[in-house]
């Protein structure tokens, strides 16, 4: 690793990751319907390959959002004039950001959050090559866990104004209850005064939504697959991949693509000396990807106690980046 990439902040310890990953993957498959939260699709590989996911033509989210931050980036600037820290959640290959801290000279420090704690490293190396000057404090945590997420933003040094980053419309991966929590949580441990950037995909045509997330090239069905070998990998599974299949399902009642991994066959799979039983057909719940066309993101961020600044739309297609910030609470009167 690059010898200017500081020492990151452990806040989820690997042997107690290790321990999530086996309790929800023994608990997920023993559930009816067998599930597994779409966190741990993110191991080195499953990092890369959704990279890759987002470099194909069908994925459209990347390519919207991108466009947009080239072209309104400058507006955000205004917002967050002065000293602020920037606080990146699911940091990932850390490519967005660069347009932000760019348009941010007076950026005080930049804090990214991530589960997948090599790809995110790696990364940072390669973005403090454009940005010397800039401390960097990256922390390894699952920002979906509540007590994580207060832990790794309390890291962040605490006099300058804090901005949080999180592109890509990842708050979609969570249900609309578990993004109204987080979005709360999220405001009590940034504090008042803070702002908010924030990706949120509003697309609802079936026909796009089936495309980006089974593309032709087929790099969404080994990212998904890729989560039976890593549960080969690292929880001596003999899941036999070629005998499951990806499957993006829209759920319109939902608002949702859902991300299956089907059984081909009747069989049985052992996974930590537990055997789990699949009948031709079942299938692993992987993902969701809930889109913001009747859900409403800003309605959400409201009731969340986020007050929206800016919002920017995509011509192409239905993404929209939002700009909020957290007002003070207001004073209690007697
Ligand atoms: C990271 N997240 C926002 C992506 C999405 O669109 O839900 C993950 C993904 N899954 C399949 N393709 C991309």
């Amino acid at each position: 690793m690059n010898a200017a990439v500081p020492r990151p902040v452990i806040e989820d310890q690997p042997v107690f990751m290790a321990a999530a990953f086996a309790h929800d993957v023994l608990a997920g498959l023993a559930a009816e319907p067998k599930t597994i939260p779409c966190t741990w699709l993110y191991d080195r590989e499953g990092s890369e390959l959704f990279e890759a996911i987002t470099r194909t033509q069908a994925y459209y989210p990347t390519r919207a959002e991108t466009g947009l931050l080239q072209s309104h980036m400058a507006e955000l600037a205004t917002l967050a004039s002065g000293p602020v820290a920037v606080i990146e959640i699911g940091a990932g290959s850390i490519t967005k950001t660069r347009l932000l801290l760019s348009v941010l000279p007076a950026a005080t420090a930049y804090l990214p959050i991530d589960i997948s704690a090599e790809f995110m490293l790696e990364s940072l190396a390669s973005l403090r090559l454009d940005f010397p000057g800039l401390p960097c404090i990256p922390v390894i945590a699952d920002f979906t866990d509540r007590d994580s997420l207060h832990k790794a933003i309390a890291r962040c040094p605490s006099h300058a104004r804090r901005l949080a980053f999180f592109p890509g419309s990842t708050i979609g991966n969570l249900t609309p209850d578990a993004a109204l929590d987080f979005l709360n949580a999220l405001g009590e441990s940034l504090g008042p005064g803070s702002l908010l950037a924030i990706g949120a995909d509003a697309t609802s045509d079936a026909d796009i939504l089936k495309r980006a997330y089974d593309d032709p090239e087929g790099i969404t069905a080994a990212f998904n697959l890729n989560l039976l070998a890593r549960v080969n990998r690292e929880l001596g599974g003999d899941f036999r991949l070629e005998t499951f299949r990806h499957e993006a399902r829209v759920n319109q009642a939902k608002d949702r693509v859902e991300m299956h991994l089907v059984s081909n066959t009747n069989q049985e799979v052992n996974v930590l000396g537990r055997a789990f039983h699949f009948r031709e057909g079942e299938s692993i719940h992987t993902e969701n990807s809930h889109k913001f066309g009747n859900i409403r993101f800003e309605h959400l961020a409201a009731r969340a106690g986020w007050r929206s600044q800016m919002v920017w739309k995509s011509s192409e297609h239905q993404f929209e980046f939002h700009v909020l910030d957290r007002p003070a609470e207001p004073a209690l009167t007697f």
